[in-house]
């Protein structure tokens, strides 16, 4: 599936953003935090499995955020919730993965990026044929995708939305009013370099957005330079299961990390580092 092509002002401007941020000469595989080492008990499961599938895969999605992802993607199996995924800005399709991976035979994952680059196509065409899922690759700006009918198909279909694209203030704002028209009730909203101080607008915009939609969307857990994003309707689905288990989750797939118990917007909202 294709989104109509960004204007080359668009493109220039994201493209110019990008090639003065991030080095060129990255190694594939991200660094674990210090004092941390990854379980990994059961090959079989998505989290056990990733790790050969998409290890060597360069990109941004640290193996404490790959465990924070497969915590929340597990427990909706877990709870039968039943929608597609979606991913703005893959890379090389590092994070797009896992969702890949989590794909039950009737769920999509539909991958949106500017430049589908590099080996981005045959690392999700290799995952999904090991896995048996379908993945959608749209080349393209996501700003495309208000105009595109995507929204209106898939309104509250998406189980998980991981925004990773654009990160301007206009871009990070045009993909979270995206993701919250998609998000499904029982869903979870992924916003990357949410509080890295080289980004400081995304933290900005995430903040305010919540502030303006606080009826609707919580933050219900950061960290590993993400912000989780649920429903607010549905919070306590997901605040009751961390309660009682997010320690145990996560020390069953990294050894060594923290959990802090803080609030946002007058709510609890997990911490993990
Ligand atoms: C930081 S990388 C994504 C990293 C990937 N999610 C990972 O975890 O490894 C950002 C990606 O967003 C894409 N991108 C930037 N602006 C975009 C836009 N407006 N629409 C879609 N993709 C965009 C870039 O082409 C790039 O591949």
């Amino acid at each position: 599936m294709m989104l109509p092509e960004p204007t080359a002002d668009t493109w220039c401007s994201v493209h110019r953003f990008y090639s003065c941020v991030y080095p060129r000469n990255l190694e594939g595989g991200a660094q674990l935090v210090a004092g941390t080492r990854l379980v990994i008990t059961d090959s079989s499961t998505p989290f056990g499995g990733y790790w050969d599938l998409a290890g060597s895969v360069e990109g941004w999605f640290s193996e404490l955020a790959v465990a924070m992802s497969d915590i929340f993607l597990t427990f909706q199996s877990l709870k039968s919730v039943n929608g597609d995924f979606l991913e703005i800005g893959a890379w090389h399709g590092r994070s797009a993965i896992l969702w890949l991976m989590h794909a039950r035979k009737n769920e999509k994952t539909f991958v949106v990026d500017l430049e589908a680059r590099g080996p981005l196509a045959m690392n999700l065409e290799r995952v999904s044929n090991a896995v048996d899922r379908e993945f959608v690759l749209m080349k393209g700006s996501s700003f495309r995708i208000p105009d595109s009918g995507f929204q209106i198909e898939y309104r509250r279909k998406m189980r998980l939305v991981h925004i990773d694209g654009d990160h301007t203030a206009p871009g990070v704002y045009n993909d979270i009013q995206i993701g919250h028209g998609l998000l499904h009730m029982n869903g979870v909203m992924i916003v990357d370099d949410f509080m890295n101080p080289r980004f400081p607008q995304i933290t900005e915009v995430v903040i305010e957005y919540l502030n303006q939609f606080s009826h609707d969307l919580s933050m219900i857990a950061c960290g590993a330079n993400k912000a989780f994003i649920v429903r607010t309707k549905f919070y306590e689905f997901w605040a009751s299961h961390f309660e009682i288990n997010l320690e145990r989750e996560l020390g069953a797939r990294i050894e060594g990390a923290d959990i802090y118990f803080g609030t946002a917007q007058n709510k609890k909202c997990f911490g993990i580092r």
